[in-house]
């Protein structure tokens, strides 16, 4: 097994794999991008094809080709090595195919199940959807080319077919192609335990990252000859539902799936924008007329998993939904994931209420100019506000601002912030100041901020803390002169981060302990390491990132840098300092309290303000 795994690795290679799943730039000796694996603007992923490992300093993951497959696409071990040995042509030894894992089986099942619907659709019995999606505009090449199918009004043709192919019944019930028959249905003796879920409908295959389908959409037929104008939502040509999908299985996980999400990434990538729309039919037009960065959510709104799947590819993202109250449901709930996972999201929005499918296939320059003039979020809020409320009253004008509000506090950049507070405060005719100690209020009330921070340090400010702290550190654990030139200014407080304080303490202690032997210049992490082992991970990350950031340290250089930075911490903490006095003065003149104890605030708060003049006088 170990040499199996050896084989795989150096037949594929580390870099190889990882770049056919995301972008990689070259960064020395190893190659960087955005992390997969959390939410991030610049790149702190890394990967070293010398070593074939990779590291996010940004999460902190990190691993082998094997972790980062498992990691990336939620599969146990077993599965990986399956998919990886075939990837590589390798053969597993003592391979069984009985010990085959029920994912692999699953995905045989759902393939040769496409196959099958497929054949159908083109055979006679299928002339009638075939006609049907004729109609539509789609042709045998597309039917082909999405692998299309229709499932004859029959209960069993599924069934037995997977049955004659000798697929284990505990796989074929899972694969969610076939429903359990309850005990009073099986009338007769040889009945079988299931039957077909999906009859006399046209099946759309749902697929994986990967291509592999893992799943059907059903839509049902339509019930007199081919109609130009398919029906909405919610109304049916039958009694039965529009749609019948596969339920979830062990590999069709719903809200991670994106329909035609396989056939666009590539595209995602390249334009750095995807439109998220609702149906299988839109983003299935959408893709053969050309505009190939649409996917579909299939119905639902786009959930955080979704989310961070999209965000594999692109930041940006515009959702379009019908215009009914479900679709605007859907895009309220679909911007609010976006957001929460960092994405620039917009909303676009089809005249007449179509939906993309009739537009892109009626009037495609109408579809270019509603992706055009997409929307960002908060104009589309404001939008939709306005016309619900009735601003000539006091009433109105309170539910506008409460609505709108909430969606600036949503808004991390306080430019943005700042002009969406003026238009709304035009809106209503209030003070736009008022208004933004509203904003304060509102999100200070369901602040979930860390203690340390303070919630006015920017977030580009607060990485730049983070970033200069994170140098000191490995500075210091690269070169033991540089503790002589912080040690009098720098104080494990002026760290943010836990880990930060207590590796810089076990530094200065370590230091000073090691002082006292007759090798002062001597530093060496592994000794470090061995008297303050937890310092290990994080140690680590940290030489790893300066070695990454300054690849030739000249000692000009590491001077500068930790002078530099050093004034970066002690700027912060100053501030921090002076927000904290303003916060107890203001609090102890509501409570009219000892007047002793302000006066004092304020000579510190005096000292700390001349302390920050010094500063930056002396950059
Ligand atoms: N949907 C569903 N179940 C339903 C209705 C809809 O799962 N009963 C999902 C499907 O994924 C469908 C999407 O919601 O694609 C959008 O629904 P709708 O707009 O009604 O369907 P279309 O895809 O536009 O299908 P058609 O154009 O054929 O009517
Ligand atoms: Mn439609």
């Amino acid at each position: 097994m170990a040499d199996t795994v050896q084989e795989i690795k150096s037949r594929l290679g580390i870099l190889d794999v990882i770049r056919d799943d995301m972008q990689l730039k070259p960064a020395g000796s190893s190659w960087k991008g955005l992390c997969p694996f959390h939410h991030e603007k610049t790149p702190s992923f890394f990967v070293s094809p010398d070593r074939q490992v990779w590291h996010c300093f940004g999460c902190g993951e990190g691993g082998d080709l094997f972790a980062f497959v498992m990691k990336r696409q939620g599969l146990e071990f077993r599965e990986a090595l399956e998919m990886l040995a075939t990837r590589a042509g390798v053969t597993i030894e003592h391979y069984d195919p009985r010990r085959m894992s029920q994912k692999s089986a699953l995905f045989e099942i759902l393939q040769v199940a496409q196959e099958l619907y497929t054949k159908m659709l083109l055979s006679p019995e299928g002339v009638g959807a075939r006609e049907y999606l004729g109609s539509r505009g789609i042709t045998t090449e597309v039917i082909d080319r999405w692998g299309i199918g229709y499932a004859p009004d029959a209960w069993d043709r599924m069934s037995l077919e997977l049955i004659r192919r000798k697929y284990r019944a505990e796989d074929i019930r899972t694969s969610g192609l076939v429903v359990p028959r309850k005990a009073e249905q099986k009338r007769h003796l040889d009945s079988l335990p299931f039957y077909d879920r999906f009859r006399n409908r046209i099946l759309f295959p749902i697929r994986d990252l990967q291509g592999r389908t893992v799943g059907f959409g059903g839509r049902v037929m339509p019930v007199t000859s081919p109609s130009p104008s398919p029906t909405r939502r919610g109304e049916s040509e039958h009694d039965e539902p529009k749609y019948i999908n596969t339920p979830e299985t062990p590999i069709y996980e719903k809200s991670k799936i994106l329909f035609a999400l396989d056939r666009a990434r590539h595209d995602i990538r390249t334009k750095d924008f995807a439109i998220i729309v609702e149906g299988y039919m839109d983003a299935l037009t959408a893709h053969e007329a050309g505009y190939t960065n649409v996917v579909a959510t299939s119905g639902t709104a786009m959930t955080a998993e979704h989310v961070q799947i999209v965000k594999r590819f692109t930041e940006n993202v515009a959702l379009s939904f019908d215009e009914d109250a479900a679709g605007r449901a859907a895009v309220e709930r679909g911007i609010d994931a976006a957001l929460a996972a960092g994405m620039n999201v917009s909303v676009l929005s089809i005249p007449n209420g179509k939906d993309p499918d009739e537009c892109i296939r009626h009037d495609p320059a109408l579809w270019e100019a509603a992706v055009r003039n997409r929307q960002p979020f908060l104009d589309y809020i404001v939008d939709r506000t306005i016309a619900a409320c009735d601003l000539t009253t006091v009433e109105g004008k309170k539910k506008a601002a409460k609505t709108i509000l909430t969606a600036i506090a949503k808004l991390t950049n306080p430019i943005e912030a700042t002009h969406y507070l003026q238009k709304l405060g035009n809106l209503v005719q209030v003070h736009e100041d008022i208004l933004r100690s509203a904003l304060t209020k509102s999100a200070g009330a369901k602040a979930t901020t860390p203690p340390q921070a303070s919630p006015h340090i920017a977030p580009e400010i607060r990485s730049r803390i983070i970033r200069a702290a994170e140098r000191i550190l490995g500075f210091l654990l690269k070169d033991r002169r540089t503790l002589t030139r912080v040690i009098s200014r720098l104080t494990p407080a002026m760290f943010s981060d836990p880990r930060g304080v207590a590796l810089y303490k076990a530094l200065v202690s370590f230091y000073t302990q090691e002082a006292t032997r007759d090798t002062p210049d001597f530093f060496s992490f592994d000794a470090f390491i061995a008297a303050y082992p937890e310092g290990k991970t994080y140690g680590n990350e940290l030489l790893l990132r300066i070695e990454q950031e300054f690849p030739t340290m000249t000692d000009a250089l590491v001077e500068t840098e930790v002078r530099g930075n050093l004034v970066v911490l002690e700027r912060a903490w100053i501030q921090s300092q002076l927000a904290s006095i303003t916060r107890t003065l203001a609090l102890r003149e509501q409570a009219a309290a000892d007047d002793q104890e302000s006066i004092r605030l304020m000579q510190e708060f005096t000292r700390l303000s001349e302390m920050l003049q010094h500063l930056d006088r002396d950059q």
